[in-house]
C-alpha cells in the first residue's frame, strides 16, 4: 500500500532525527535538517484506505485491516529501526527471529574484537536465556555501536584514510568535479584526506573538540545520509580500497614509499552538491558513517603488473522498494586512468607536494599534525557509473553492494543470485569480498 509506505518511512526519518545529536564539524552546523534538498520521497496520498470506506459493505473490512496494518507497522524492523535491522540481519543470518550468546560471539571474532564478546553476551542477556530478540537488541544498541566503533577503531590505530580523486576515464566529468583540462588527462587530478587520526599521545582538553577530518567515518553496516545543510545528490563511489604502510624518510620530512598490503571493495561515498563546500574534502566525510569498508579483505604482496591486483574488478548494485538495479559497470582495477607502481609513486608524490589550491588540501602538513599515521586505506578511484547509477541518488532506506572480484574465479562477475544474496549478508562467494550498507 503505497500510504503505508510513505508513512514507514516519515517514521524512520523521525527516528533518525530524533536521534541526531547537536554536532559542529568545520563550522557547519549538522543538527540542521537539509532545506531545499530534504531525503524524502514524495507522500503519496493512502487512496486505498480512503475507497475502502465508500462502500458500506467494507467499511468494517477496512478498519480491521487498518488496525492489523498499524500492529505490524509497530513491530520494530527496517522501517521502525533501519540502523539497528542493518547489524541484526547479520546477526540472525537464518531469519529466527532471535540469537543466542554464540552468534553474539561470532560478530565479536568477525570484529576482532573477542575481548568485547562476554560484555556484550552479559549486557543484551542478563538472564542467561540465550535466547537475544530484537527488542532488546533495541533496548541495549549503544552497548553494540560501542563494540564496533572500538573494534574498528582498533584496526585503524595510526591509520589514515586518503582518496584518489579522477582514477577513473570519465568518472570525474560524470561525478561533476572535472575541470576543463581532465578530458585528455593521463593522471588523476589530485589526492584528497578522509580521515586523519586524532593525535594519539596528546593529553589535552583540545582532544575533545576534534577537527572536521578528525572524525572517523567508516563503518560496515550503515551510512548515515548527510544531515548538513544544502547537502543533496549522494552517491555511492564503488573503489578498490588499498592498505599501505607508510615509510617516512629518516629526518620524516617528506613520506619515501608506500608498502601495499591487503585490498578491499571501498564505499568512497560523496556529496555532489553542498553548498559552501570550498575543498572536496567536505563532501567525502560528513562525521560518523559517511564511508563504507568491507571486513574481509585480500592480502596482497605487490602492486606490479601480472600480480593478484591484476585481475580484480569492481561492480555495485543498489537495491530499491525491494528492487535490485546494477549502480556501476564492471570495471578491472588493471584499466585505472593510472594504476601499478607509477600511482603508489604519484601518490607518494601528491602527499609531499600538493598546494593548498582550488579544492584540494596539502596533505603532508596533516600528517605531521596525525603524528605520521603509519599505514593508510587508499581510495584509489570509482569504477563508472551505469545510466542507472548516473541518474540515482541515494536516499535513506536505500542499500547498496560493493563488490570486489577475482575474475579468475568469477569471468563474468557475481550472478544476479549471489548479488541477491549479497543483500541478504550471506557471506561473499570465494574469489569476492563484499560491502552491504544501508543508507539510514
Ligand atoms: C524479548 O525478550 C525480552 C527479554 O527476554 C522479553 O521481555 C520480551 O517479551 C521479548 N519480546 C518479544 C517480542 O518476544
Amino acid at each position: 500500500m503505497p500510504g503505508v509506505k510513505a508513512t514507514a518511512l516519515s517514521a524512520a526519518i523521525l527516528v533518525s532525527a530524533a536521534r541526531a545529536e547537536p554536532l559542529k564539524v568545520g563550522g557547519i552546523d549538522l543538527d540542521t535538517p537539509p532545506s531545499h534538498c530534504a531525503p524524502l520521497r514524495d507522500a503519496e496520498v493512502p487512496k486505498a484506505a480512503t475507497l475502502g470506506f465508500v462502500s458500506g459493505a467494507m467499511t468494517a473490512s477496512a478498519v480491521y485491516w487498518i488496525h492489523r496494518e498499524q500492529r505490524r507497522r509497530r513491530q520494530p524492523g527496517k522501517a521502525t529501526h533501519p540502523r539497528e535491522w542493518a547489524i541484526w540481519t547479520r546477526l540472525d543470518r537464518k531469519k529466527k527471529g532471535y540469537v543466542t550468546r554464540k552468534d553474539l560471539k561470532s560478530l565479536c571474532y568477525r570484529f576482532e574484537s573477542d575481548e568485547h564478546a562476554e560484555h556484550l553476551a552479559k549486557q543484551l542477556d542478563p538472564w542467561g536465556m540465550d535466547h537475544i530478540n530484537f527488542s532488546s537488541f533495541i533496548n541495549n544498541f549503544k552497548v553494540v555501536q560501542m563494540m564496533r566503533q572500538a573494534g574498528r577503531l582498533k584496526l585503524w590505530h595510526r591509520c589514515c584514510g586518503l582518496g584518489v580523486a579522477g582514477n577513473v576515464a570519465g568518472h570525474m566529468a560524470q561525478a561533476g568535479e572535472a575541470g576543463q583540462e581532465s578530458h585528455s588527462a593521463t593522471k588523476p587530478a589530485a589526492i584528497f584526506s578522509y580521515y586523519m587520526p586524532p593525535h594519539p599521545y596528546q593529553v589535552s582538553d583540545q582532544q575533545a573538540d576534534k577537527k572536521r577530518l578528525q572524525e572517523f567515518p567508516v563503518t560496515y553496516a550503515v551510512i548515515d545520509y548527510p544531515k548538513l545543510p544544502g547537502a543533496c545528490k549522494v552517491q555511492v563511489e564503488p573503489e578498490l580500497g588499498l592498505l599501505v604502510d607508510i615509510v617516512y624518510t629518516k629526518d620524516r620530512k617528506r613520506v619515501d614509499h608506500l608498502v601495499p598490503r591487503r585490498v578491499a571493495a571501498f564505499n568512497d561515498c560523496s556529496i555532489r552538491s553542498l553548498e559552501g563546500a570550498e575543498k572536496l574534502s567536505m563532501k567525502k566525510n560528513w562525521g560518523f558513517g559517511s564511508k563504507g569498508i568491507s571486513l574481509r579483505s585480500f592480502p596482497v604482496d605487490g602492486f606490479g603488473p601480472g600480480t593478484f591486483v591484476d585481475f580484480l574488478a569492481l561492480v555495485s548494485y543498489m537495491k530499491r522498494d525491494g528492487e535490485v538495479f546494477q549502480y556501476s559497470v564492471k570495471a578491472p582495477v588493471r584499466n585505472y586512468l593510472l594504476f601499478h607502481e607509477p600511482l603508489l609513486e604519484w601518490i607518494v608524490e601528491q602527499i609531499n607536494g600538493q598546494k593548498d589550491t582550488d579544492k584540494w588540501e596539502e596533505i603532508f602538513p596533516q600528517l605531521a599534525a596525525s603524528d605520521f599515521p603509519t599505514s593508510s586505506w587508499i581510495a584509489l578511484g570509482a569504477g563508472e557509473y551505469t545510466d542507472y547509477g548516473a541518474t540515482h541518488f541515494l536516499q535513506p532506506l536505500d542499500e547498496v553492494v560493493v563488490v570486489v572480484y577475482d575474475e579468475r574465479v568469477m569471468p563474468d562477475g557475481p550472478g544476479m543470485a549471489q548479488v541477491l544474496e549479497m543483500f541478504e549478508d550471506t557471506p561473499a562467494p570465494a574469489g569476492s569480498v563484499m560491502l552491504h550498507q544501508t543508507f539510514v
